[in-house]
């Protein structure tokens, strides 16, 4: 061997290294989501680059207004594409459905209030109870990422039970959000193949961006 093809051989050798050390905390950690969720029916086909790239979409969602207003990072829902704290502030409650004589349902209709700055309605509109808090607001990709799946934090939900929150009546209210609010960034079709790739990739997180970050 020259000694130009044991220094191309030596280069080669640590790139590999490079990337398999990259690799392994990521797969390492979604293991854990895995064993859990892969003995679901559908079958999971684990890939990092298709996961991490579905969930940057699925991300751009979850943060805009019509979804982050009911997660917000304290007890009070927020209001408009401002994310501002709800108007006479009423709180979550144990089961998300509001405090004393401050229901959600009170103000909260069934359907949409027709008008301008009237209350969009749902059967059963409410925040994530305080056991499940499922905050979104000033979360990083990374963070939001891993929350969704924990057990703990998630409500114990299987891949089947998240994988179907993406029909869930709370989520479609988003894209009939009322008079004058603006639509989620991306239409509901494209959001629920990106959340369904997402997961049935591996439901991998984004690393902020840096490597080995957890
Ligand atoms: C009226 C308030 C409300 C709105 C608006 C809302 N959500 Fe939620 N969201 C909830 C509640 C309540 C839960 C908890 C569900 C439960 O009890 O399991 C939840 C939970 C979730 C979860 C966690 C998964 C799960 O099964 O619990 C996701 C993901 C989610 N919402 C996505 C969205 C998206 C996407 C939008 C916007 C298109 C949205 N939400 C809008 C109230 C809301
Ligand atoms: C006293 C009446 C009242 C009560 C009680 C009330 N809301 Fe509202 N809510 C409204 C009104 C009115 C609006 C519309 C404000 C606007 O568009 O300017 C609104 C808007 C919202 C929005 C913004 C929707 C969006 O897409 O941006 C959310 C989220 C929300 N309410 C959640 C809740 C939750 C959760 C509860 C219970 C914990 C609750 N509200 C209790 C009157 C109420």
């Amino acid at each position: 061997m020259s000694v130009k093809t044991v220094y191309l051989l030596a280069i080669l050798l640590s790139m590999t290294a490079i990337m398999a050390a990259t690799f392994i905390p990521d797969t390492e950690r979604s293991d854990t989501t895995l064993t859990r969720i892969e003995t679901a029916a559908a079958p999971i086909r684990k890939d990092s680059v298709a996961s991490v790239k579905a969930f940057a979409s699925v991300y751009k969602v979850l943060m805009s207004p019509r979804c982050m207003n009911c997660h917000p990072s304290g007890d009070i829902p927020l209001q408009g594409d401002d994310n501002h704290l709800h108007t006479m502030a009423p709180r979550r409650g144990s089961d998300g459905k509001g405090l004393y004589a401050m229901k959600c349902a009170n103000c909260h209709q069934p359907t949409n209030s027709p008008g301008l700055h009237t209350p969009p309605g749902n059967p059963d509109w409410h925040l994530p109870p305080a056991t499940m808090r499922m905050v979104f607001q000033g979360r990083t990709p990374h963070q939001l990422a891993k929350q969704l799946v924990d057990p703990k934090q998630n409500g114990n939900k299987t891949m089947e039970k998240l994988l179907e929150h993406a029909d869930d009546g709370l989520v479609l209210a988003g894209w009939n959000p009322g008079e004058g609010r603006s639509l989620p960034p991306l239409s509901h079709d494209e959001f629920k193949k990106a959340w369904t790739t997402w997961i049935k990739t591996g439901a991998y997180a984004p690393l902020n961006g840096k490597l080995l970050q957890h």
